[in-house]
């Protein structure tokens, strides 16, 4: 994990003091309401429905045990005893007093946290797979390249005001994308080329929100010590050339697309090589010395585990549990353990002060004092010795992390919608816990197989509905709340943007319709089907037919 060293730290407590300040000029009625916005936003902070909503980075994803705990304290002492993990390797407090924000950062400050550039219209969080580093398929660990990007993009000049928010992230996997690369503004897929040299394909102008789209690839390898200078070339020309005049249409994707992939890739080119050599360009050293903070945590030597094996077969449930939320790990007798933050009557992704202290007690004891932040909501301890997996897979069972459906439809992706967000148009947590309650047999939802849901309570898509494999968007319908589903989408490496069912729904038809939807996909599937699967072969008509079929 990365650790700040003396310049990070003073300019992080440098940023806290200045907030403090403007924060107190603000409260004093010395600051407007107009003044202080651009301030907060550079510090994380919305005004909501209720209350600020304070949002903190998790770069790429990665917490120490110490921090886990410091989160507790904070959401214990300022907040109401609970935090939220998002979709970007975020976490939000949904409740705290603007006059307390200045103490948070500075506690953050002190665990090597902070929430400069987590909102605004500038370079955000880069985020990448939860698995970074130990999944077995990686062609490299994306995570010393995150930070790398992080140290470029912090406190960029010239990147402070851009048309709209920026988002990228990283992947390293050939097989599966666990980041969401092609929904983000850039995508970098990590690659190998044919002389065995690390590169970058770049994808670049995908995005949800009000005009979802997915990235074109516009550089098939770009070598790694041109990241930086490419990627200021892609902001560059994103700076100059997006919309200022529209914030609907401000975001990178609206100019690639207006200019088509191809012509974009050009003026890339052309701003690149202006820059291409300049001082940016990385050196192997830098990556190296970047790397050195990544290195392996002190693996033991293990031969295979016969109590192991003894509690898979005379325990079902634990057999589940190893199935569905544990992944392989590259490294013999170690797994990937995937604590589930979607119990039913839980809003995907709150978890309390308690449960993030036995959290961080679990990555003490057994994970090496890590964890990481999903990009579906959930919670990871990448390095579990499959001698301790019992142990683990109790006391997560005791403290409601042990739901074995990971990736299945009960594992929703959820944004918060009415209950907190003053931009929803309708709720979206009740929706989810309705077809948690409704999916609440695990054997048929094995029978199932894999189905990403996601649900938003508007058109902005933090809940990724459109790359849902059925997607529930909250709409408004002269003053009442809607649900407009959509099916076929997936954020996965062949991503698609759903297409939607047809008119909307009541709330309380919601399960309801979910399972017509989920009863047209059993009927047709072949043995091999993923829902996904079938949904491409058989098109959008027969789900229309059976969820708009007149009762008799
Ligand atoms: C409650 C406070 C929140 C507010 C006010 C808020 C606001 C917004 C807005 C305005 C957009 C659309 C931006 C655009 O398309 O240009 C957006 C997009 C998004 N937000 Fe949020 N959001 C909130 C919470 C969340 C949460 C809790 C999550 C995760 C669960 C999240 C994740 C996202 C994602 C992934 C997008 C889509 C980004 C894209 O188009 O590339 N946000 N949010
Ligand atoms: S999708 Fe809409 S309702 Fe949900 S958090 Fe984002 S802005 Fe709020």
């Amino acid at each position: 994990m990365y650790k700040y060293d003396d310049y990070d730290r003073n300019l992080v407590l440098e940023r806290v003091k200045q907030f403090r300040g403007q924060t107190e000029r603000f409260l004093a009625g010395d600051l407007s309401e107009d003044e202080f916005l651009a301030l907060r936003l550079q510090n994380g902070l919305y005004i909501q429905r209720l209350a600020p909503m304070f949002r903190v980075a998790i770069p790429y994803g990665m917490l120490s045990s110490v921090q886990l705990r410091n989160l507790a304290d904070l959401s214990r002492t300022y907040d109401k005893g609970y935090v939220h993990f998002t979709t970007r390797q975020n976490v939000q407090f949904n409740w705290p007093e603007l006059k307390n924000i200045p103490d948070m950062l500075e506690s953050l400050h002190k665990v090597e946290m902070h929430a400069i550039q987590t909102s605004g219209n500038c370079i955000r969080n880069t985020t990448t797979d939860q698995f970074a580093g130990v999944f077995k398929d990686e062609v490299t660990d994306p995570r010393p390249y995150c930070e790398i990007i992080r140290q470029w993009s912090t406190f960029h000049p010239e990147f402070a005001y851009l048309p709209r928010k920026f988002k990228i992230a990283v992947n390293a996997c050939p097989t599966e994308d666990r980041a969401a690369m092609k929904v983000h503004d850039i995508g970098l897929e990590l690659v190998k080329n044919e002389h065995g040299e690390t590169g970058f394909r770049v994808f670049v102008g995908g995005g949800l929100g009000r005009t979802p789209l997915l990235g074109s690839a516009i550089n098939e390898f770009l070598p790694e010590l041109d990241l930086l200078t490419y990627l200021e070339a892609i902001v560059r020309v994103y700076n100059q050339h997006g919309r200022r005049d529209n914030k609907f249409k401000a975001r990178i994707k609206i100019l690639v697309k207006a200019l088509t992939p191809e012509v974009f890739a050009q003026k890339v080119e052309e701003e690149w090589q202006h820059i291409k050599d300049s001082a940016a360009k990385l050196t192997v050293e830098e990556i190296n010395r970047v790397k050195g903070f990544f290195v392996e945590p002190s693996y033991e030597d293990i031969t295979s585990s016969t109590e192991f094996e003894e509690q898979l077969a005379s325990n079902k449930a634990f057999a589940n549990w190893v199935n569905r939320n544990t992944n392989e790990h590259k490294i013999p007798g170690y797994s990937i353990v995937t604590l589930t933050l979607k119990k039913t009557g839980i809003p995907p992704g709150d978890v309390s002060d308690d449960k993030l202290e036995l959290i961080a007690d679990l990555a003490d004891k057994y994970s090496f004092g890590e964890v990481r932040i999903a990009h579906d909501q959930n919670i990871v301890l990448a390095d579990v010795k499959q001698s301790d997996l019992f142990a683990v897979w109790r006391k997560a069972q005791t403290a409601g992390f042990a739901t074995p459906n990971l990736n299945m439809l009960t594992d929703i992706i959820c944004c918060p919608g009415g209950d907190f967000c003053a931009l929803a148009n309708a709720k979206s947590i009740p929706i989810a816990e309705q077809i948690q309650r409704r999916f609440d047999n695990l054997d048929y939802l094995y029978d199932l197989g894999e189905i990403e849901l996601n649900i938003s309570g508007c058109m902005n898509a933090c809940g990724h509905h459109h790359v849902g494999n059925i997607g529930i968007l909250g709409v408004d319908k002269k003053g009442q709340e809607f649900y407009q589903v959509s099916l076929g989408g997936c954020s996965g490496k062949d991503a698609s943007i759903g297409k939607i069912l047809g008119p909307s729904f009541a709330r309380e038809e919601m399960a309801d319709i979910v399972e017509k939807i989920i009863d047209v996909y059993v009927e047709n599937r072949t043995a091999e089907e993923l829902f996904l699967d079938t949904y491409r072969r058989i098109g959008m008509t027969p789900f229309k037919e059976r969820v708009y079929a007149k009762a008799h």
